[in-house]
C-alpha cells in the first residue's frame, strides 16, 4: 500500500470527505445521514494527500455486539489492501464483541476473509407509493413514544442494546406504534434518508403486526419515494408489491455476523431501516 496513507480517528470535519466516498460508489447517502451513523458510532478515515480516501465506522451495541457500517475505498486505491487495514482497526474497537454487518455484494469477500459468515439476505424495496387503503385503526403515530418500551422490544428482537441508534432515528424521524390494551407491542420508524423516505426498524413479534404498521406508515404520504430493507427470512411478502414499491432495486445485501445464527426470538426486526 502507499506508505503516505495514514489512518487517523474519524472526526466531524471528514464528513464533507466522507460523503465524496459515499457518492463515487453511488450511495444514497445525505451529509447528514454520515453524520447521524458517525454521532452513534466510532471510526477511522484513511488520508492521502489531504483527502478522505478510506472509511469505516464501527456501531458498539452495549458490551456483547458491534456492528461495522460505510465500509468505502476510493476506486482507484481498491485491491491495495486498505479495506482490510480499515476493517482491522474497527474489529480491534469492538474487541471481545459479536460482530455484524450487512454486506454488499461487492464487500462480502473482504469479510469472508476475515471470518464472517453468510447468515441470511436482505432484500431492498423501492420506489413511489401506490395508493393504500387498508388499515389496521389500533395503528397511530406517537409524538413522545415511550423509549424505555421501545428499546426493551428492540432489544428483545435484535438482541442488542441500540437505545442510543433508536433515539437518533427518532429524532430524524416519527414513530409509529401499535397498541393492545394500552401497552406498545409494536413500532415502525420513517425518517428521510437519502432523498427518500426509509422505513425501519419495524419491531414487532409476528408479520400481521409488521404489515398493520408499514400500511400504516405508508398510507401516511401516498406520493413518497420509499425505501425498505426486509430480511428474506421475514419478509413481509407481496406487501411491498402490493403498494407499488415491488421493483427490487439493488438486488440484496448480505447479512453477515462473526458467530453462527441465534434461535429465532419471539420479537422480530421485520425492516432493517
Ligand atoms: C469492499 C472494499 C471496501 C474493499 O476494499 P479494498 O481496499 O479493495 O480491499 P483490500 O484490498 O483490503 O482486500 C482485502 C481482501 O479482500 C480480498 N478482496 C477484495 N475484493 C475482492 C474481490 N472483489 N474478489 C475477491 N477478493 C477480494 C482481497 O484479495 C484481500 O484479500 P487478502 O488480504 O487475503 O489479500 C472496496 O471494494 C469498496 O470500497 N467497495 C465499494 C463500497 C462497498 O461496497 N463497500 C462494502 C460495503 S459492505
Amino acid at each position: 500500500m502507499t506508505a503516505e496513507i495514514e489512518i487517523i480517528p474519524f472526526m466531524p470535519e471528514h464528513l464533507d470527505g466522507a460523503l465524496r466516498l459515499s457518492e463515487q460508489v453511488n450511495w444514497p447517502h445525505r451529509k447528514e445521514d454520515w453524520a447521524l451513523m458517525l454521532d452513534i458510532s466510532e471510526g477511522v478515515v484513511a488520508i492521502n494527500d489531504g483527502q478522505v480516501v478510506g472509511t469505516a465506522l464501527t456501531t458498539l451495541f452495549g458490551s456483547d455486539v458491534a456492528t461495522s457500517n460505510m465500509i468505502i475505498v476510493e476506486q482507484e486505491m481498491q485491491g491495495r489492501g486498505l479495506g482490510r487495514q480499515l476493517m482491522d482497526e474497527i474489529l480491534s474497537t469492538a474487541m471481545g464483541r459479536e460482530s455484524r454487518l450487512v454486506a454488499t455484494d461487492i464487500g462480502l469477500p473482504l469479510y469472508t476473509k476475515l471470518g464472517f459468515e453468510v447468515t441470511g439476505r436482505v432484500t431492498q424495496h423501492q420506489g413511489n407509493m401506490g395508493i393504500v387503503s387498508t388499515m389496521d385503526d389500533r395503528c397511530e403515530w406517537d409524538d413522545a413514544p415511550d423509549f424505555d418500551a421501545l428499546c426493551a422490544l428492540d432489544r428483545a428482537a435484535c438482541g442488542m442494546d441500540r437505545h442510543r441508534l433508536i433515539q437518533a432515528l427518532i429524532d430524524a424521524g416519527k414513530v409509529a406504534v401499535i397498541r393492545e390494551r394500552g401497552t406498545i407491542i409494536g413500532f415502525a420508524i420513517l425518517r428521510d434518508f437519502g432523498g427518500r423516505q426509509v422505513v425501519g426498524p419495524v419491531i414487532c413479534d409476528d408479520i400481521e403486526t409488521a404489515k398493520s404498521l408499514l400500511t400504516f406508515v405508508f398510507a401516511s404520504r401516498t406520493e413518497g419515494f420509499y425505501a425498505c430493507r426486509y430480511p428474506r427470512r421475514v419478509r413481509p411478502l407481496s406487501l411491498a408489491d402490493r403498494h407499488g414499491i415491488g421493483a427490487c432495486w439493488k438486488t440484496c445485501a448480505h447479512d453477515v455476523e462473526s458467530t453462527p445464527d441465534e434461535p429465532r426470538r419471539v420479537c422480530q426486526n421485520f425492516c432493517v431501516g
